[in-house]
C-alpha cells in the first residue's frame, strides 16, 4: 500500500485566524467563562435563529442538564422513561442515567434515526420524553415524532450533536424541542477542541441552565467582575449545580468556525453528493436517504454493507480507514435491558460505515474511497 491513507475525520481549524482570536484572550487576561463565551452565545443565536443558547463543556454536559432541568421542571421521578435510540454515541443514553431516568429504546427507520411508529409503540404511562438524534446531520422523521410529542404531551430532547448547520424548509435543527444540545467536539462540524451548546426554548429554563452550569451559583464571575452593583461577592448558590460552563478559548475557537461553517457544510455536501452518484445503483451497498426539504450538515456519510468488518478490513489494505457510527447501544452491557428490541437497529450496526468526509478530501479521493469500497464489497461480500 503506497498511496497516501485517507482517514474518517481530519478538522480544518484556519490557524492563522484562530491562533489570533486566542490571543485576543490572553492578551485580555480573560479566558474563562464570559467574554468570548457570550459573544458565541450572541454569534450562535443569531446564526440559527434559536432564541436561547449557553455553551458549555460538551454537548454530554448539555444532554445531562437538559434531562436535569426537565425532570426538575416537570417533577419527574427516578424510574421515569424516555424513549430513545439504540443507534447513538453511549453519551446520548448515559445522561438519562445520571438522572434516574429509563432509557427505554425504539427502533429506527431507513434514515438510522427513530421511526415515528417505534416510538407510538413504546409510549407508556412512565413515558415524559423523547430523545431524537439527527445521526449524521439528517434530520430523519424529526418532524413527525415531534407532532407525536405535541399530541402526547411529551418533552422532545433534540441530540444535536451532529446537527451544526443542518436546515429543514429554511429553519435550523432545534428550534421546535424543548431542548436542543449541540457539540463543537474535535472532530465535529464546528470544532473547538471541546465544547457544546444547550439551546432550550423557553427563556425561563435559559435563565436556569446558566446557573446549573456554574455549580448553582446564581451570578457569574464575569458579570461580578464587569457588571454594575457593589457587593459582588454577595451572590446566591441556589442548589448543587455543575461545573459544565464553557471558556473563552473554546469559544474563541468556535467564533472562528462559525465564520466558516455554512461553507464547510456545502462542501461536505458536494463531496457526499459525489459519493452517492459513485454508489447509485450498487446492488450490495445501501446508501442512507436523508429527510425531504433538508440540507444535512453531513457530519456523515453512511452506508450499510454485509459482512461490515471484513470489507473495513479490506478497506484498511487499501489505506481507506472508515468509522462505524455506531453500535446498537443494548449490545453493551450496560443497555442490555433493551436487547432483542430492535431488530432494524440492530441490523444497522452489523452493517453499517461511516465513509472519511471532511474538507481535506478532494474529489480524486473521494473517487478512490468509493473504488475501494465497491472492491472490497466485491470480495468479501459477493452476495
Ligand atoms: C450523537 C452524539 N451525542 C452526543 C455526543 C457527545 O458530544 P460531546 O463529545 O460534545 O460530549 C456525541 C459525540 O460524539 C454524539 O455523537
Amino acid at each position: 500500500m503506497s498511496e497516501k491513507p485517507i482517514h474518517l475525520f481530519v478538522p480544518t481549524f484556519r490557524v492563522d485566524e484562530t491562533l489570533a482570536a486566542i490571543r485576543e484572550c490572553l492578551e485580555c487576561g480573560w479566558t474563562g467563562l464570559g467574554f468570548r463565551t457570550l459573544d458565541f452565545e450572541a454569534a450562535w443565536r443569531e446564526y440559527t435563529g434559536l432564541p436561547h443558547a449557553h455553551f458549555l463543556t460538551s454537548a454530554t454536559a448539555g444532554l445531562h442538564l437538559a434531562w436535569r432541568l426537565l425532570a426538575e421542571a416537570d417533577g419527574w421521578k427516578p424510574g421515569d422513561e424516555v424513549i430513545t435510540t439504540p443507534l447513538t454515541f453511549v453519551s446520548t443514553n448515559h445522561v438519562l442515567l445520571y438522572e434516574g431516568l429509563v432509557p427505554v429504546f425504539a427502533d429506527v427507520d431507513e434514515t438510522l434515526c427513530l421511526d415515528p411508529a417505534s416510538v407510538a409503540e413504546r409510549i407508556g404511562p412512565r413515558t415524559r420524553a423523547v430523545c431524537f438524534v439527527g445521526l449524521g446531520g439528517n434530520p430523519g422523521r424529526y418532524r413527525e415524532i415531534r407532532d407525536l410529542c405535541r399530541e402526547r404531551g411529551l418533552r422532545l430532547v433534540l441530540d444535536a450533536a451532529h446537527m451544526a448547520g443542518t436546515w429543514q424548509d429554511g429553519v435550523h435543527a432545534g428550534g421546535d424541542a424543548d431542548v436542543a444540545v449541540f457539540s463543537f467536539q474535535a472532530v465535529k462540524n464546528l470544532p473547538s477542541a471541546d465544547a457544546g451548546m444547550i439551546c432550550f426554548s423557553e427563556e425561563r429554563l435559559d435563565a436556569e441552565v446558566r446557573k446549573w452550569s456554574w455549580l448553582g451559583i446564581n451570578k457569574d464571575t464575569y458579570s461580578r467582575t464587569h457588571g454594575e452593583g457593589v457587593y459582588k461577592w454577595h451572590y446566591d448558590v441556589e442548589h448543587v449545580g455543575f461545573k459544565y460552563h464553557g471558556n473563552s478559548i473554546m469559544a474563541a475557537i468556535a467564533l472562528v468556525a462559525l465564520r466558516y461553517l455554512e461553507e464547510d457544510n456545502a462542501r461536505r455536501r458536494e463531496l457526499a453528493d459525489r459519493y452517492d452518484r459513485l454508489l447509485a445503483g450498487h446492488p450490495r451497498i445501501d446508501r442512507v436517504p436523508m429527510a425531504p426539504g433538508s440540507v444535512p450538515s453531513r457530519h456523515l456519510y453512511q452506508v450499510l454493507v454485509d459482512e461490515r468488518d471484513e470489507v473495513i478490513v479490506e478497506l484498511n489494505r487499501r489505506g481507506v480507514y472508515p468509522g462505524v457510527h455506531y453500535r446498537d447501544n443494548t449490545l453493551y452491557r450496560m443497555y442490555r435491558h433493551g436487547e432483542g428490541t430492535c431488530p432494524r437497529a440492530r441490523r444497522a450496526s452489523e452493517r453499517i460505515v461511516s465513509l472519511p468526509l471532511h474538507l481535506r478530501l478532494d474529489e480524486p479521493d473521494v473517487d478512490r474511497v468509493a473504488a475501494a469500497l465497491v472492491e472490497a464489497v466485491a470480495l468479501r461480500a459477493p452476495g
